[in-house]
């Protein structure tokens, strides 16, 4: 068998994350599976050099500035460059692990070249969702979610959608967990960095401590599964073992575990269906007799209720509340205000916000709009 001609093509956006990271790994593991095709990175032109060393992809794409000092290599810039590359005619799986909203480009571009999409970057669901979902009716491509826990239902239901009636996301309850609101008020930068069970970028951790992420992780899971969201429940579950569980009509109730370990659902998405050996070991049983569960507290962590209220509203919504978060998450990362005014700049961008039609152009312009807003606001507040 000539594994030049099986192995699959994977273009790889965000190399130079977290996920990014992870999923080298999962491609260093299988090399008569996968070959890197293609990269991106913001700004990190020195790690993609290194990823480009050791990988020899065709492409590398650059998002924000710099430049690559090597000249062996097809370099491309910004969106365009994303597009350019995702609806490739050599590339098989388009992982897109990039931050912010402008993976909605290389999603739409791959999906109408038939790829499959492997999608990490929730924001782009989340933002975009109803203009996703339409290009997917229309599109012979593919959608496969990336993040743990909508890799958990997705898997699950595989087996069980037409039975299933709820749909229940595991969230850690973050670094924060145990704290009141006044201790959340004093929380400095390391403390919400600092992340009980998952290894992650630095943006996606301190959604993780606001429960933002679980909120956004609740819209992804809508426009997904197509499940309303009084269908979609949320569960703290500190030791993050069982990432998604699905509550049946006859009462029955089955769960999806594994080591909280990205490579896990990453590996998954890029052979799906096929499950190949991995070296992340499933949980031990020992260790299951000290899984616990409680509710969310909607009161200490306002973000997530306001997740919910905003996909039940659309109209542009989710994508203005996304964008205001990542506006404010990025100055409380930059030391320019505090833990909890993050949800001050939130929730001041949405109840301003009068809501816009759900197409690509209208809520681009949402996004823009709650951007600069936001931005006005953490003025205010610094
Ligand atoms: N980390 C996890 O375990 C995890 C789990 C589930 C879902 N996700 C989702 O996956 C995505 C990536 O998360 P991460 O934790 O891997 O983030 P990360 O470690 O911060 O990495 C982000 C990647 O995106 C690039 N990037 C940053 N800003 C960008 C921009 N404006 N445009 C295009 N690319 C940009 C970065 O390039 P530079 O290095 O050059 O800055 C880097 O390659 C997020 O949407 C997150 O919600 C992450």
């Amino acid at each position: 068998m000539n594994s030049d001609i099986c192995r699959k093509k994977i273009a790889l956006f965000g190399a130079t994350g977290s996920i990014g990271r992870n999923t080298l790994d999962v491609i260093r593991r299988f090399p008569d599976r996968f070959e890197l095709f293609a990269v991106s990175c913001h700004s990190n032109t020195a790690a993609l050099e290194a990823i480009i060393d050791e990988f020899r992809p065709k492409y590398a794409v650059i998002t924000g500035e710099g430049s690559l000092k090597r000249t062996d290599i097809n370099v491309l810039r910004g969106k365009e460059g994303l597009e350019e590359v995702a609806a490739h005619h050599e590339a098989d799986i388009v992982l897109i692990a990039t931050l912010g909203t402008v993976g909605i480009f290389p999603t739409l571009a791959g999906l109408r070249a038939c790829k499959r999409i492997a999608l990490a970057n929730k924001e782009t669901l989340v933002a975009f969702g109803s203009v996703v979902v339409k290009e997917l009716e229309n599109s012979r491509g593919e959608l496969i979610p990336v993040d743990s826990e909508h890799s958990a239902l997705f898997q699950l239901l595989l087996s069980w959608k037409d039975d299933a009636e709820t749909l229940i996301l595991t969230a850690s309850g973050g670094p924060l967990r145990k704290l009141s609101r006044e201790e959340m008020e004093r929380v400095k930068l390391a403390d919400v960095l600092r992340h009980p069970t998952w290894n992650m970028g630095r943006k996606i951790t301190v959604d993780s401590a606001t429960l933002m992420n679980k909120g956004l992780e609740v819209i992804e899971a809508h426009w997904l599964f197509r499940f309303p969201p009084d269908r979609i429940e949320v569960v703290i579950h500190p030791q993050s073992i069982i990432h998604g569980l699905l509550r049946l009509r006859d009462g029955a109730l089955v769960a999806h575990m594994s080591t909280p370990d990205m490579k896990v659902p990453i590996q998954y998405a890029l052979t799906y269906p096929e499950r190949l050996p991995s070296e992340v070991r499933s949980p031990d049983l020992p260790d299951l007799a000290a899984l616990t569960f409680e509710p969310p507290d909607f009161d200490r962590f306002p973000l997530l209720k306001l997740a919910y209220e905003a996909i039940n509203r659309r109209k542009g919504y989710p994508a203005v509340m996304n964008a205001a978060n990542d506006v404010a998450v990025r100055a409380f990362l930059d030391g320019k205000i505090g833990f909890l005014d993050i949800e001050k700049t939130v929730f001041a961008v949405v109840n301003e916000f009068r809501g816009t039609d759900e197409d690509l152009d209208a809520l681009i312009e949402a996004d823009l709009w709650a951007r600069k807003r936001a931005g006005e606001v953490v003025d205010s507040l610094v």
